[in-house]
């Protein structure tokens, strides 16, 4: 694999018209950000802003967060309640549907300037989105051809992505945001990457609280492009070492268990669940600990990495806690993740530098793509550039 995909602009334009404006779906918020008519969230579907806002009729509506006029940026707000939007360079106003509803001026001052008497409000509304809004997420597509939002993610990975949002209401416990001096591809990559997890988190290797012998698989859809890293803990509450982790480390005893005392609460094996959606977005089940994780690229060599974390409405007080202190794992100082923010990082410097210099990604069946039933495998991260190569034509 070639190093220049993660520093070559030209390459980041083409992303930003073939990916992002492309036949993608791409997570812009949680129904419960936005419950109320008026509610509105700002966001970006690759690094290109938009606002998503939920109208009268109930309807979640995504449109670019750009004037119809002259191009401003004119939502500064992260989230708020508005009847409609106006920008404040000459206060085109727009309502929760991305339709323009005025003009000031539109007939001029004392029958002198003004609008030309053809100009029509309902050719100048906002650019908007297809939106398709599942169990609580919403997500949206520059392309209104694109495939619904099921077949996109096909019956597998729907499957996991049910799993998480199951219908029940759901209630943001907080957010992080970062910003990562490294191209956004880097981290879908080390999302589909179970290999590392056994080797670079520290944290979890000294106190056992991730074996390589785990029953671990790598998931994909048919494209390669989505892929699921599941683990399968026998017992959720056994944290107090192993004879690996004694191997590993005996000097050193985690005293506060209190943030990793997971509960079972989904059907089935598995208690880790990393949900890697095409092209920018992860949706994690880490034991009790439930996150989105949105990427925006911020120019080749930067991105920004958005969690929002989540539990549900009918959660009780204990559950929260829960949720909340295995939270620690997780964000810009997050005792694992914190490893995966530094180490892409520096794969970005090497990468910068040596650009015509190839990678090697062979661990688990050489080039092919295919799913595994191990952690040691890059079988997912060649199934996401092999996707990557063919729609970008590289
Ligand atoms: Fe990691």
């Amino acid at each position: 694999m070639p190093a220049w995909i993660f520093s070559d602009p030209d390459v980041y334009a083409r992303e930003r018209d073939i990916i992002f404006r492309g036949p993608s779906w791409n997570y812009v918020a949680l129904s419960c950000e936005i419950p109320n008519s008026g509610d509105f969230k700002r966001n970006s579907v690759g690094d290109m802003p938009i606002v998503v806002a939920r109208d009268e009729d109930g309807n979640a509506n995504v449109f670019v967060n750009r004037c119809a006029h002259r191009g401003v940026r004119f939502c500064r707000q992260h989230r708020g309640t508005t009847p409609e939007f106006m920008c404040p360079y000459h206060q085109w106003t727009f309502n929760l549907k991305g339709d323009l509803i005025g003009v000031p001026f539109r007939r001029g001052l004392r029958k002198q300037g003004g609008m030309p008497s053809d100009f029509r409000l309902e050719d100048h509304g906002l650019e908007t989105l297809r939106v398709t809004e599942r169990n609580g997420a919403i997500f949206a597509s520059f392309d209104p051809k694109v495939e619904t939002f099921e077949e996109y993610l096909g019956e597998q990975m729907l499957g996991y992505f049910d799993r998480v949002f199951d219908g029940r209401e759901l209630r943001v416990l907080g957010y992080m945001r970062q910003s990562i001096p490294a191209n956004w591809k880097l981290y879908v990559d080390n999302q589909k990457d179970p290999y590392h997890a056994t080797l670079l988190h520290y944290f979890l290797i000294s106190f056992g609280l991730f074996r390589a012998t785990e029953p671990s698989f790598v998931k994909m859809d048919s494209t390669g492009r989505h892929s699921a890293l599941t683990s399968q803990k026998g017992d959720q509450g056994d944290f107090t070492g192993t004879d690996e982790m004694k191997h590993n480390d005996a000097a050193l005893a985690l005293q506060g268990t209190q943030m990793l005392q997971p509960e079972r609460e989904f059907a089935g094996p598995d208690t880790v669940v990393i949900n890697s959606i095409w092209p920018s977005v992860i949706i994690q089940q880490q034991s009790n600990t439930l996150a989105v994780r949105h990427i925006i690229p911020r120019g080749p060599g930067s991105y920004e990495l958005s969690w929002t974390f989540f539990g549900y409405a009918d959660d009780d007080p204990a559950m929260t806690k829960k949720r909340l202190l295995q939270a620690n794992l997780m964000g810009p100082s997050g005792l694992v993740s914190i490893d995966d923010s530094e180490v892409v990082a520096f794969a970005q410097r090497g990468s910068e530098f040596y650009g015509q210099a190839s990678q090697v990604v062979e661990m688990d069946g050489g080039a092919e793509v295919r799913e595994a039933e191990t952690l040691i495998s890059e079988g997912a991260v060649r199934g996401f550039y092999g996707y990557y190569r063919k729609v970008m034509a590289l």
